[in-house]
């Protein structure tokens, strides 16, 4: 049997230029799709998926994350007052455990996979998850159990994938692939960043991994990869052959929110999904066409 996954790593330290001037001064994964922020959307994404403990690698100016996940004394003792029983219970029913949020910030944006390595002492010698808050995941099954689940049959790292156009594998770490049965691809290579030429195939890493804690080892390396910075896709590309590796088509659909198309598809999306919004909100598109 695996060792389960517990904890999940939450890199939230980005900037947001491509969302200025709304990230002048909040952090990107603070922007709501519909009505909540993307990074609540992402932790109720690992909460359904079997996590217990929360670990943000956070930077400056993202104190807001802090708050939103805290309880809020005045907010709560205001709602009770006027009778607001439904927002009352949406502001609690969103509060973990005393004790499961862990906050560790990253000095210098240095990459990704210098994120993750500032959480290895919160996460010690155990397999964990990697959630990106900008990748928004709608599906029946969570994306992050839809990895986990195959975690516990094969062990070993696991990111989920899905094709892409090729003309934008340089947007991605990218995959060579071994067996493959559809669903699952075992992983043979893995680059960062490829130009469309030169890219192994067209199957891409989106922001949802379980990973096993040796990747720690690779990224202490500190090495420098694509755009000058850490990357993970490195760290994990040092792991494969010692440690069973695959990447798993998940069912649903993924968002890019790090992208103003993408993430106004989401909240598109989101909207026609909620049957408090869906009919009027559809008569108010009849109107854009
Ligand atoms: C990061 C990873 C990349 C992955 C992508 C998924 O890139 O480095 O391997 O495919 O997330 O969204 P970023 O989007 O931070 O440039």
């Amino acid at each position: 049997m695996q060792k389960p996954v517990r904890k999940a790593v939450f890199p939230v330290g980005g900037l947001g230029t491509r969302f200025l001037p709304a990230t002048k001064s909040m952090p990107k994964e603070m922007l709501p799709v519909v009505d909540k922020p993307l990074i609540q959307y992402a932790v109720e994404e690992a909460r359904e998926s079997g996590i217990e403990e929360f670990i943000f690698v956070t930077g400056r100016g993202k104190s807001a994350i802090e708050d939103h996940f805290d309880h809020s004394y005045e907010l709560n003792d205001m709602l009770q007052q006027r009778g607001k029983s439904n927002a009352l219970k949406l502001v609690t029913d969103m509060l973990m455990r005393p004790g499961s949020f862990a906050y560790i910030r990253q000095q210098e944006p240095l990459g990704l996979g210098h994120a993750v390595w500032c959480a290895r002492k919160l996460v010690g010698d155990e397999p964990f998850a990697v959630i990106l808050a900008d990748d928004l995941v709608q599906s029946q099954r969570p994306c992050l159990r839809q990895l986990v689940d195959v975690y516990e049959e094969t062990g070993g790292n696991v990111v989920a994938v899905m094709d892409v156009p090729r003309e934008h594998t340089d947007r991605y770490g990218v995959l060579r692939t071994g067996e493959d049965d559809g669903r699952k691809a075992e992983v043979l290579g893995l680059v960062e960043k490829p130009k469309p030429a030169e890219a192994p195939s067209t199957l891409s890493v989106i922001g949802r991994y379980v990973l096993l804690p040796e990747v720690f080892d690779h990224l202490e390396r500190q090495e420098k990869g694509a755009g000058g910075e850490i990357q993970l896709t490195d760290a994990m590309a040092r792991m494969i052959g010692r440690h069973p590796f695959h990447g798993l088509r998940f069912e649903g659909h993924r968002f890019d929110c790090g992208d103003k198309v993408g993430f106004l598809e989401a909240t598109l999306s989101y909207a026609l999904d909620r049957d408090d919004i869906a009919p009027a909100f559809r008569e108010a598109l009849t109107r854009y066409r």
